[in-house]
């Protein structure tokens, strides 16, 4: 559905550049929601903004729903952009106008006549949850009801894209995880593929089918989520479940273990402790729903250096569990984070 190729964006200012996207590529399928993680600067709206080209790139291609956007000009531009909604930190209501004034707007510049536009605000309002605030002001309204007249309001062109710059990072985190909620019930009713941005962790974790995260105006990592939370050295996985740097002792071996869907419900540390006769000490670690799964991350102590425990790692491993090995291991890979990486 959105299909972007080797994207750069310059900014030239007072003789200075910024780089602020640096050759990205990304592919958000269609009904699909795919989160953009990073920190501030990392050029996470300028990306954004250049998907319904609100921002030229310098270069690559931008293809939303089959339409080459960098290809158009004028009214079929503009015509394309209707197809792609978008919503923001601050909402950007007009405060002079009522919640269905704000709806109705967008309509009324696309050139809907009156009777149609009346209902659909009607419809609209209805479908984020707002029909008693019809005539409510922006000032009388909450936090979490302005999103709701933003997302109505974005979705009056019926888009099949609706992008999304931070929508919840003004809001408490009882409201967040209810416009987080509607979102994904728009995009499940919808079929509305949904490409956010965020800097929690919490957002990606709620409603991201995949995810990228992106640093310096490049991606670092990208994928479906659960992949990625599988995978060994992973970011996202270290931003989702936390764990200090671990101290090893000398003489024992620490692991991380990741585990999903039906290895989570298996004993597997009993069975590993009794299978081998050994202690096995827990460090820490963590359980999150992530989608319809179940995934977590604990960090267990093996008695032992990693080369006495090559059955035992075996033996995690064949229970269908992703293994990191912290301080020397015997085999696989050293990761940038000085993890030695074993699957
Ligand atoms: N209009 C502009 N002119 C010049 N530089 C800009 C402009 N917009 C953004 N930048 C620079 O580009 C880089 C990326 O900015 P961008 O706003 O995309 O980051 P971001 O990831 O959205 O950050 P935040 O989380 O703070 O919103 C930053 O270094 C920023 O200063
Ligand atoms: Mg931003």
């Amino acid at each position: 559905m959105i299909q972007i190729e080797e994207l750069r964006k310059v900014y030239r200012a007072r003789g200075r550049e910024v780089t602020a996207v640096d050759g990205v590529d990304l592919t958000v399928r269609e009904g699909e929601v795919f989160g953009v993680l990073g920190r501030s600067g990392a050029g996470k709206s300028t990306l954004l903004r250049c998907v319904n080209l609100l921002e030229r790139p310098d270069s690559g291609r931008v293809v939303v729903a089959g339409q080459d956007l960098m290809a158009l000009r004028g009214g079929e531009l503009r015509r394309a952009r209707q197809g792609i909604g978008m919503i923001h930190q601050h909402f950007g209501l007009l405060s002079s106008r009522t919640v269905a004034g704000n709806v109705a707007f967008p309509l009324e510049v696309m050139g809907v006549p009156r009777a149609e536009r009346a209902e659909r605000v009607a419809e609209l309002l209805d479908l984020v949850g707002l029909s008693d605030h019809a005539d409510a002001y922006p000032a009388q309204i909450s936090g979490g009801q302005k999103q709701r007249v933003g997302i109505a309001r974005a979705l009056a062109g019926r888009p099949k894209v609706l992008l999304s710059d931070e929508a919840t990072s003004a809001l408490d985190p009882e409201t967040t995880a209810s416009i987080l909620e509607l979102l994904r019930d728009l995009n499940r009713r919808l079929g509305l593929t949904i490409l956010l941005i965020t800097h929690e962790m919490d957002v990606v974790k709620r409603i991201c089918d995949s995810a990228a995260i992106m640093r310096e105006g490049r991606f670092v990592e990208s994928g479906p989520v659960r992949e990625l939370l599988l995978r060994p050295g992973s970011e996202l996985a270290r931003g989702l479940f936390p764990l200090p740097e671990p101290a090893v002792r000398p003489g024992t071996t620490v692991v991380d273990l990741t585990f999903e869907g039906d290895s989570a419900d298996r004993p597997f540390v009993s069975s590993l402790a009794r299978t081998y006769s050994i202690d096995v000490n827990i460090l820490g670690g963590a359980v999150e729903e992530i989608g319809d799964t179940r995934v977590g991350r604990l960090r267990v102590e093996l008695p032992g250096d990693p080369e006495l425990n090559a059955a035992q790692l075996a033996h995690l491993r064949d229970a269908g569990l992703t293994v990191e090995v912290h301080g020397a291991a015997p085999a696989g890979p050293a990761t940038d984070s000085g993890l030695e990486v074993a699957r």
